[in-house]
């Protein structure tokens, strides 16, 4: 007993010191103030378990601009406010460039294409079209549908529903069939790719310990075996394509537009970049709208009031349809009220808790220094919460999206700049059409109105965010 404490307190002094040690280098450097934590983990563990307590209490210890901290393995400085937004908006490849945990960029595929690549470069802008407003808004009755057939099947027969769960589930097979396989709707590539796919994603952010058993192991292991079934899947596609007297045209999907481009040096996107961009759209989509849905329903079901105002807009556009007729790009144009109200939700619950950079070369901000080859974290819940910015920061009121809104930059959740959110409108559409065809059809109400939240780092209600549901009777 006494030698473990005398272990223990040996260990402490060490960490002190050592902690001394970096923050004396760090002031004399001038690098931003704050702290590293433990040896390798850094300050992962309590950035994990809540980002928004992590963030606003360094914010107030060790400065509202910018502080330093280590995560994933990386001393990073995490840039807050609407000022840090705007910088780090504004300087994409002059100061900082896209960056993710190596652990996260094997499991998502990146690291089989080569970035200098034709078809890498090819293969971005033909994505990067796909999901543009003018190509994506085609979806809408096609989201419309699917909503529909989910509702009528998990939701409907049943007077109690886990809604996180089942948006999961939705969010998953939508994207199957707008980036896959549109065509067929029986969604045979579902049944393909969403056991491997569940696998890989449980295991994603857990420690990256490629140990047979240990989570990470089984998210590449899920990893690759979507890639597998991709590449499967598009052999086929191209057979098809080949067979088929159409001209060979298929752009039905984010595969089909794949597999039919190819560029002026004659170069076709290649099969590692197919699943690069498949793969990690499906991720990008995946936590964030199904976790959207949810809080929506959670905090429609805490206040009746919205939950009616929303019920009247969506209404009157549900009036303004032939029977069967299905919603369109319009329509969605219609749905103010209710974007409000998911703005506010992910105001509350940023379903991304921010995004990832690194500075390409030495610069200062707010007269601090940041070294090239640190990390850079711009925090959504630097603003969010934030009585400046957003009075009363933990009330639910829709009300702050109207008019002008919140001041610019203090509102980020698709981030900003060169690299903000290619997926934006695609999260809107599948958001409000899940939203109209929820509150046109039921009545919701939280089984426990105090379920708690966990961070994984993006929030998920722990117990799935369960309902009681009353369909309306006319
Ligand atoms: C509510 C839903 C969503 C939220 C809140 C969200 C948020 C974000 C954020 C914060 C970033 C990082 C921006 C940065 O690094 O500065 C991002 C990047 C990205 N998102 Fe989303 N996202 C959502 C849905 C989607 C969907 C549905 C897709 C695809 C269909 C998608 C595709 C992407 C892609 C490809 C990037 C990387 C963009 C780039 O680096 O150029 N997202 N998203």
């Amino acid at each position: 007993m006494d030698s473990m404490y005398v272990i223990g307190l040996g260990i402490t002094i060490i960490i002190i010191i050592l902690t001394q040690i970096v923050s004396k280098s760090s002031s004399k450097q001038n690098f931003p103030p704050g702290r590293k934590g433990w040896p390798i983990i850094g300050e992962t563990t309590t950035f994990v378990s809540c980002p928004v307590k992590f963030v606003v209490d360094r914010m107030k210890d060790h400065s509202p601009d910018v502080f330093q901290t280590s995560l994933a393995g990386e001393t990073m400085a995490v840039f807050c406010g609407p000022a840090a937004n705007k910088f780090i908006f504004s300087n994409e490849l002059k100061f900082v460039k896209s960056w993710l945990p190596r652990s996260i960029s094997k499991a998502l595929a990146q690291q089989n294409s080569d970035p200098t690549s034709h078809s890498f470069k090819l293969a971005d802008q033909v994505s990067h079209k796909f999901l543009k407003l003018d190509c994506i808004q085609q979806y809408v009755g096609t989201m419309d549908s699917m909503v529909q057939q989910h509702l009528d099947k998990f939701w409907v027969p049943f007077e109690q529903v886990k809604v996180h769960p089942l948006a999961k589930e939705f969010t998953f097979e939508l994207s199957c069939r707008i980036f896959v396989e549109f065509s067929n709707p029986s969604l045979q590539v579902v049944k393909q790719l969403r056991d491997p796919f569940f696998e890989f994603i449980e295991g994603i952010f857990s420690t990256p310990l490629n140990v047979p058993g240990m989570p990470y192991y089984k998210a590449l292991k899920g990893s690759k075996l979507v890639q597998e079934k991709l590449y499967e899947i598009m052999s086929q596609r191209k057979k098809k394509l080949k067979l088929s007297d159409d001209d060979n045209h298929d752009d039905s999907d984010l595969l089909g537009r794949f597999l039919m481009a190819s560029d002026e040096h004659g170069t076709c996107v290649s099969k590692e970049d197919v699943a690069r961009i498949i793969i990690g759209f499906i991720f990008a989509s995946f936590y964030t709208t199904s976790t959207t849905i949810a809080f929506v329903v959670g905090f429609l079901s805490k206040h009746p009031q919205v939950y009616e105002k929303v019920l009247q807009e969506q209404m009157e556009i549900k009036r303004g349809k032939g029977p069967g007729e299905l919603l369109t790009w319009a329509d969605v144009q219609k749905m103010k009220y209710s974007w409000n109200v998911i703005c506010e939700t992910m105001r509350l619950r940023p379903p991304a808790t921010g995004g990832y950079k690194e500075a390409i070369t030495d610069f200062t901000y707010s007269g601090y220094n940041i070294p090239k080859g640190w990390k850079v974290h711009w925090s959504a819940y630097s603003t969010s919460m934030n009585p400046d910015y957003f009075p009363d920061p933990e009330k639910f009121d829709p009300a702050r999206f109207e008019g002008s809104g919140p001041p610019p930059y203090s509102f980020v959740p698709f981030g900003g700049g060169p690299r903000m959110c290619t997926g934006k409108e695609y999260a809107r559409m599948e958001t409000l059409v899940f939203l109209h065809n929820l509150v046109t059809k039921f009545r919701f109400k939280m089984v426990n109105p105090n379920e708690n939240i966990f961070y994984n780092p993006d929030p998920v209600p722990a117990e799935g965010l369960q309902v009681y549901l009353q369909l309306h009777t006319n």
